[in-house]
């Protein structure tokens, strides 16, 4: 069995882990909004004005911060009017991304009404692509306004006499590749004018600019540069970052697993050199955020003519654990992340075929990482097991994150070995435990085991053994797991 020490400074909590940092993405891509999120007032799977309620349920138990909608390549060939009005008069477009057709059923209304029942901020990313800088602004004044015009009227309408309030506002995505094959000058001369007329819409928003993918990370300083003088146009940049290309989903040598997991060092960065440059472009006045806007796994399966369809096993639910490990560890930086993609796409929370669903294990990671949210980022200095792969790359094999809160404490760890359990020791310092309040463990005896909507319950989480013996915290945890151990410090 192997063995981990991990010290905690309680006395040196940090920075705060923004809610948003867990947050995700929906597009109009395959399964995710059609069939997973919508089905239709017609459907006989149980629905609420068409939106269906099983994946409301699970989603709501999450308490997603932030949603981003409704792309993605999708958004860079949206035309927001033509998914309001009455649903049978809407037109029938083409999805121009992901090789299918769009109803345009599920619009603006929709997404927001779909926002509340899961009790998430929307996140509107507008057309900069094949848009107008009027079509980006009517649609910010269609859904935040509250001043009489004729657009607030036409939303009062359709609806909704109450305004919208959506905060985040992403200006084109990925403007370099889908949205439009733009150079980062480019881009910019257009984020400078689309922006000064949605800023000067509303001035509460915070605007998104499109920044870097992991092979052109150049784009991010030559956006800001073509920027310059116009920085507090910028609230944030949103990069993307997918891993795992070219290996399987399931059927995945361990090799494979094992550096696929290595993937959340690259990732690590090209968060640091893009951070790097946020603080630099920032001032005292305005400060430009760092978004992870787009990431996940991207397996050899996930083709646009499967919509971009996988399956999630074990190790999407490691690889997600180490990835918000590192995202707390850059927590003064991260505004925000989303995964992509809610439902049915990539490294998705639910998959449903048909009435059935079912929650994949990243879906669990989510649930058990939420103690963490809003406390402050505690070091947690691990000493444990390595592994060296075939082409001599080093992979720490256990990995833990605290936070704190006033007089609770959320640790979580990762065990991503494959041959062991690991039996882990945490002392404190700064603070005493007074009572382990909770623990809960996502494990299976096999990595490639994965949740299906037929066999909904092979992974669920289960209840973790912990001792506190002279003040540190003790417990094994298996093989291939993830947990999350709440405690209440003493006074
Ligand atoms: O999430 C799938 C696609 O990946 C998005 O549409 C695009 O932004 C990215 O390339």
């Amino acid at each position: 069995m192997g063995e981990a020490q991990v010290e905690i400074a309680i006395e040196e909590a940090g920075a705060r882990v923004r809610p948003e940092i867990y947050g995700h993405f929906a597009e109009h891509l395959g399964g995710c909004i059609y069939g997973g999120i919508w089905v239709g007032e017609g459907s006989a799977i149980a629905n609420e004005g068409g939106i269906r309620l099983d994946t409301v349920d699970a989603l709501r138990r999450l308490e997603l911060p932030v949603l981003r909608w409704p792309g993605g390549c999708f958004a860079d060939n949206y035309h927001w009017r033509d998914g309001i009005g009455p649903r049978d008069e809407r037109p029938t477009r083409l999805n121009l991304w992901w090789a299918q057709g769009e109803s345009n059923a599920f619009g603006t209304h929709e997404f927001v009404r779909f926002c509340r029942m899961i009790g998430t901020k929307p996140y509107i990313c507008a057309n900069l692509g094949s848009g107008t800088p009027e079509e980006a602004r009517s649609w910010l004044e269609y859904c935040n306004a509250t001043q009489d015009t004729t657009l607030t009227r036409e939303r009062a309408a359709n609806g909704d006499a109450g305004p919208f309030d959506v905060k985040y506002w992403g200006v084109g995505n990925e403007n370099w590749g889908c949205g439009g094959s733009m150079t980062p000058e480019h881009y910019a001369n257009l984020y400078r004018q689309f922006a000064t007329y949605l800023r000067r819409c509303d001035d509460k928003i915070a605007l998104i600019a499109c920044g870097s993918e992991p092979g052109f990370q150049e784009w991010n300083r030559r956006f800001m540069d073509g920027l310059r003088g116009c920085e507090s146009l910028v609230d944030a940049i949103a990069i993307h970052h997918y891993s795992g290309w070219g290996m399987p989903g399931v059927g995945y040598e361990d090799e494979e697993y094992y550096r696929l997991l290595t993937a959340v060092e690259s990732m690590e960065r090209h968060i640091e050199g893009a951070a790097r440059l946020c603080r630099e472009r920032s001032s005292e006045k305005h400060r430009v955020g760092l978004i992870v806007d787009e990431w996940g796994t991207w397996y050899r399966e996930a083709a646009t003519e499967r919509g971009l369809r996988q399956d999630s096993t074990m190790a999407d639910a490691i690889f997600a654990g180490l990835c918000f490990h590192m995202f707390h560890h850059h927590a003064a930086d991260l505004a925000m992340t989303n995964m992509a993609q809610t439902v049915n796409v990539l490294q998705a929370l639910v998959l449903t075929e048909g009435p059935k669903l079912c929650l994949t294990p990243t879906y669990w990671v989510y649930d058990l990482l939420k103690p963490h949210r809003d406390g402050q980022v505690v070091p947690a200095t691990l000493r444990g097991p390595w592994l060296t792969l075939d082409d001599g790359k080093r992979l720490a094999l256990c990995s833990a994150s605290a936070t704190s809160r006033g007089r609770q404490m959320a640790l979580s760890l990762v065990n991503a070995d494959l041959s062991g359990a690991c039996q882990v020791a945490a002392s404190l310092t700064g603070a005493a435990v007074e009572e382990v309040a909770s623990a809960r463990v996502l494990t299976s005896s096999g990595v490639r085991d994965h949740n299906t909507p037929d066999q909904p319950d092979v992974i669920t989480p289960a209840t973790l053994e912990v001792n506190v013996v002279d003040g540190t915290v003790r417990t094994v945890l298996p093989a291939c797991a993830v947990a999350m151990i709440e405690l209440v410090l003493a006074d």
